[in-house]
């Protein structure tokens, strides 16, 4: 059977939005922003994502076009010896990643359930955690993770046009428009102000002072927020089926990602000023207890929050089906399976996996925390390294399709891959290592201890 293509150019940078915009943007980007120096912070973040996040977007899309091939098989036929193994890592990546983001996204499912039911009518901040606890663990959230990862598996099962880019059409615009929604609605609160305030304020001092833990955040941020390191921008450049414009391409879609990473912060911060919280440290659970704490404070907070987790399961569900497919199109490709059965067994897969995280949230840093700081930063920098040191000839040629005589961008680009890409994210990767070794031997030493 002929390889599928997408049927339009919107649907293929749609699916790229769609896969980028996830929970990296909702809720890690606005915590960390509020804590590594607001719009001092904003700053580096944004010119990270154009020096660092955009010419990396390029190096795998150059792969995917290129050889029309799942990850593993791309990278096989383009280079030879311990490079062909790389495929593995992405492979391994995105089945921890889609394990963990599944059970996540199924509580973002069952706070939007939660507010069509009962409304979210807390006394204070600790019944809120109570009601996360409840949701985060156990039968439930067991459940909703079996509920989110059915859908991934449906779409995926139905194929890239009919399945993803189907998909994709409704649910970015979707998110967009409920987010502005959102923010619309935030601006309205007496608190907004003193929100933005705090969102925007520059610091520059305290840049200065933390520019160690800054760089690697921006840089970790960038990568995951693009869905970078693990061959998802690979696979959908796969499908490409004529040869368009690349560059104007990953713009576009590191552009709109950053906008709503931008926007998110017009809304989150507004709902935990208008409540009286101080965005706090952060942690898997915040999120959720701080703004169910709000929308019981906020006028129309049940409506809100309705949208507000809605909207978060849209976007979690549009980054999920991208990871499905990375593995899927594997298994199509390389063992020549069919889609649907390929799609069911391999979603089946990444449920089982996620199972524990559903009972114990120690599992949840254990898994996040690796593939997060270690497993897409390793995949990244290998991919810098192979596009830029191994194959830079193909790549430049390849990028030129559909754009014409590169000129000096072309060598500019090259070197930015070679250089920059490769000496940040391997000081990411460093200080990634250093900080999973000492949640092993320091929080999750002292679970196994509590056994
Ligand atoms: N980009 C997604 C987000 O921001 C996460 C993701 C990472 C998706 C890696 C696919 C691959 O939530």
């Amino acid at each position: 059977m002929a390889r599928e293509t997408w049927a339009t150019r919107i649907g293929f940078i749609l699916a790229a939005v769609g896969s980028a915009v996830g929970l990296g943007n909702i809720w890690r980007f606005p915590f960390i922003t509020g804590q590594e120096g607001g719009s001092a912070f904003l700053l580096v973040y944004l010119l990270f994502i154009a020096l660092i996040g955009f010419p990396a977007i390029l190096v795998e899309f150059v792969i995917g076009r290129r050889t029309k091939l799942n990850p593993v098989g791309a990278i096989r036929e383009l280079g030879g010896g311990l490079w062909k193994h790389i495929g593995w890592l992405f492979v391994l990546t995105g089945f921890i990643i889609l394990s963990y983001y599944s059970v996540v996204a199924g509580w973002f499912l069952r706070y939007t359930l939660i507010g069509v039911t009962d409304g979210y009518v807390l006394a204070n901040p600790d019944e809120a955690a109570v009601l996360f606890g409840s949701v985060a663990t156990g039968l439930d959230s067991l459940l909703f993770h079996a509920v989110f990862m059915a859908i991934v598996i449906a779409i995926i099962a139905a194929g890239v046009r009919s399945g993803i880019e189907i998909a994709v059409k409704v649910m970015v615009p979707a998110i967009v428009l409920l987010l502005l929604g959102l923010a619309a609605y935030g601006f309205t609160l007496d608190a907004s102000s003193q929100a933005y305030a705090y969102y925007l304020s520059p610091d520059f001092g305290v840049i200065a002072e933390n520019w160690t833990s800054i760089l690697p955040a921006a840089a970790g941020q960038a990568f995951f927020t693009l869905s970078l390191g693990m061959g998802v921008m690979i696979t959908y450049a796969s499908y490409l089926g004529e040869d368009r414009n690349l560059a104007e391409d990953a713009g576009i879609i590191a552009g709109l990602d950053t906008l709503i990473a931008v926007i998110v912060g017009f809304v989150v911060f507004p709902f935990l000023f208008a409540a009286g919280l101080e965005p706090g440290a952060g942690g898997a659970g915040e999120i959720f207890v701080s703004l169910t704490t709000a929308f019981t404070e906020i006028p129309g907070g049940r409506l809100i929050g309705i949208v507000f987790f809605g909207m978060v399961g849209i976007a979690a569900l549009s980054s999920a089906i991208s990871i499905l497919e990375v593995l899927v199109s594997y298994l199509i490709d390389e063992k020549g399976v069919e889609r649907v059965p390929a799609a069911a067994g391999l979603g089946v897969a990444v449920f089982l996996l996620g199972v524990p995280v559903t009972m114990d949230l120690v599992f949840l840093d254990l898994l996040d925390l690796f593939a997060d700081s270690v497993l897409l930063v390793l995949g990244a920098l290998l991919l810098a390294l192979f596009v830029g040191w191994v194959v830079p000839e193909m790549a430049r040629e390849e990028l030129s399709r559909g754009i014409g005589d590169l000129g000096v961008l072309g060598d500019a680009w090259i070197w930015v891959v070679r250089v920059p890409i490769v000496v940040v994210v391997f000081v990411s990767l460093y200080l990634g290592v250093v900080d999973y070794v000492a949640f092993l031997t320091g929080d999750f030493a002292d679970w196994i201890a509590a056994r």
